[in-house]
C-alpha cells in the first residue's frame, strides 16, 4: 500500500484544469437527465476517486451520506467498486435509482410505445391534486402532465416507470409557473405565465430520448471496462432513503467516503426540498421507496425542515458549548457578532451540530484507515464568512481523523442560487481529504 505521504503527493499533482472541470462533457455520467441543485462535476471527483481507489485493497467500497443526484456513486462505478448512497430527499432517491440502474436497449422500444399511448390519451381528468395547483400550473399543462402520468402508471415495469418519473420531474421543472432561476419556489409574473406556450408532451419526448441516450452511453462505458455482466453492474449498489443525522442505513462497512454536504441549512441556502416539491406531487411514493416514512408533501418546506440544520434545538446552549470546544473558528466567528446577529447565526450552530453528528454516524460505517473526501463551500451570514472548510477540519481533528490535504477549485459549472447568502469565496470550493 502506498504511504499517506505518497497519496498526498499524488492528490496534489491533480491539475487545476481537472479540478475546475473545464474540460468536462456535460452529457457525461447521465448528468443531464435532471437538473438537481448544486450537482457536483463528476470529472472533478473522478480524478480524486481514481487516485484513492488505486491505493485501496480489492473490493473497495464507497459511501456518500448526502447523495443528491448521485454524481459520486456513478463516478465511482466507473472504477468497479461497491457504492452506497443515502439522502433524505425522495427525489434524490429516484434519480439515483435510475442513474445506477443498468437499462437494456429495450428501454427505447418501451419509451416509443409509451409515447404512442400518451398521444392517444383523451381524458382531461387531473391526475394530481394539491393546494394551489392552479397557481403553479396552467390548466392545459395540468392536463398533459396528467395524461403522461396516467400512461406511466399503466406500465408494469417498475424501473421503466422510475425512468419515466425522473423524465417527468424535469418536464415539471420546465413547464410549471415556478421560476427556474432560483431553487426556492417563486411564481412567475402573470403576464409571463400567459405568454408562455408549453407542451409537456413535447418536452417529455425530447428529454426522455436524450436521457435514454445518456444512460445507454454510461452503460457502454461500464461495459467497455468489463463491469457489466448479465445486464447488471458487477459490484454492489445501495441507494437508501434516510436522514443521515439519525444514522446511515447501509448494511456494509466502507473504506472510502466521498461527499458534498449542504452548505448550511436547506431553508436559507440551497432549498433541495422546495426544488422537489412540485415534481413529487405527481410521483407515487410507492414507485420511489417504501421505507420513506414522513409526509414530505404536507407543506412546501417539509423536506428542507427535516434536512440538516432544519429544526430548532431544545438543548441549544449545550450544543453551542460542545461545538465551540471542538472548533475555535466557529467560536471566534460567534464572538465577533452582536446580540441580534448572534440570534440570526444560531442556525449555523444547529446546522454544524447536525453535521457533526452525521460525521460520527459516517465514521461508524467506515473501516480503519478509510479515506474521507469532503467538498465544501463557505457561506455568508450577516455578511460575514462562515469558514466551513476550517470548521470541518477542526471537527475532524476532534475525532482524531487525520487531515491529508486540501485541494481548491473554482466553481464554474455549478448552478447556485442568485441570492446573496453565499460568500465571495463561494466562487471557490475546497476539497478536504482525511484518513480515519
Ligand atoms: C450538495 S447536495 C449533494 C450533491 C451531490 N453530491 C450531487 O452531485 O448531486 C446535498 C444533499 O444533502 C441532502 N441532505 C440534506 N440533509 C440531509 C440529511 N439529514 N440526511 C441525508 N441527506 C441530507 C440534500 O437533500 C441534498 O441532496
Amino acid at each position: 500500500m502506498p504511504t499517506t505521504n505518497l497519496i498526498k503527493k499524488s492528490l496534489e499533482s491533480i491539475s487545476i484544469e481537472t479540478l475546475n472541470g473545464t474540460n468536462f462533457n456535460k452529457n457525461d455520467f447521465a448528468r443531464k437527465i435532471i437538473n438537481y441543485p448544486a450537482m457536483m462535476v463528476p470529472s472533478v471527483q473522478e480524478s480524486i476517486i481514481k487516485h484513492l481507489v488505486s491505493s485501496l485493497p480489492n473490493n473497495a467500497s464507497l459511501i456518500d451520506p448526502f447523495m443528491g443526484a448521485s454524481s459520486t456513486l456513478v463516478t465511482a462505478m466507473k472504477y468497479g467498486i461497491n457504492v452506497s448512497g443515502q439522502d433524505i430527499n425522495p427525489l434524490s432517491i429516484l434519480i439515483s435509482q435510475v442513474k445506477t440502474n443498468i437499462y437494456t436497449d429495450n428501454i427505447i422500444e418501451q419509451f416509443n410505445s409509451l409515447l404512442t399511448s400518451i398521444s392517444r390519451s383523451w381524458s382531461i381528468k387531473p391526475d394530481a391534486q394539491f393546494k394551489n395547483i392552479n397557481k403553479w400550473f396552467k390548466e392545459d399543462v395540468q392536463v398533459e402532465l396528467s395524461q403522461i402520468s396516467r400512461a406511466i402508471k399503466r406500465s408494469d415495469d417498475l424501473y421503466f416507470r422510475k425512468f419515466c418519473w425522473v423524465t417527468l420531474a424535469e418536464v415539471i421543472r420546465l413547464t410549471s409557473n415556478d421560476r427556474t432561476s432560483t431553487f426556492k419556489m417563486h411564481v412567475r409574473p402573470i403576464e409571463e405565465i400567459n405568454r408562455r406556450e408549453l407542451s409537456p408532451m413535447q418536452y417529455f419526448e425530447k428529454i426522455g430520448k436524450r436521457s435514454i441516450n445518456d444512460l445507454l452511453n454510461l452503460k457502454s462505458v461500464l461495459q467497455e471496462k468489463g463491469l457489466i455482466e448479465n445486464d447488471s453492474y458487477v459490484r454492489n449498489i445501495e441507494v437508501k432513503w434516510g436522514d443521515s443525522k439519525k444514522g446511515l442505513v447501509s448494511e456494509r462497512i466502507h473504506n472510502l467516503l466521498v461527499t458534498s454536504p449542504p452548505y448550511g441549512d436547506n431553508q436559507t441556502t440551497v432549498t433541495y426540498g422546495q426544488f422537489s416539491y412540485l415534481p413529487l406531487q405527481w410521483i407515487p411514493v410507492s414507485d420511489i421507496d417504501d421505507t420513506i416514512d414522513f409526509d414530505y408533501l404536507s407543506v412546501i418546506q417539509t423536506i428542507d425542515k427535516n434536512s440538516l440544520g432544519g429544526k430548532k434545538a431544545n438543548n441549544y446552549s449545550e450544543i453551542e458549548e460542545s461545538l465551540f470546544a471542538k472548533s475555535k473558528t466557529l467560536k471566534s466567528f460567534f464572538d465577533k457578532l452582536n446580540k441580534e446577529e448572534k440570534y440570526k447565526a444560531m442556525k449555523v450552530v444547529v446546522f454544524l451540530n447536525d453535521l457533526d453528528i452525521t460525521i460520527d454516524n459516517s465514521l461508524n460505517k467506515l473501516s480503519d484507515e478509510a479515506y474521507l473526501v469532503w467538498t465544501v463551500g463557505n457561506r455568508n451570514v450577516n455578511n460575514r464568512e462562515v469558514e466551513n472548510d476550517k470548521i470541518l477540519r477542526e471537527l475532524m481533528n476532534s475525532k482524531r481523523v487525520s487531515h491529508i490535504t486540501d485541494l481548491k477549485r473554482d466553481i464554474l459549472a455549478k448552478r447556485m442560487p442568485e441570492k446573496n447568502n453565499f460568500s465571495k469565496t463561494m466562487s471557490k470550493e475546497k476539497i478536504l481529504i482525511f484518513k480515519k
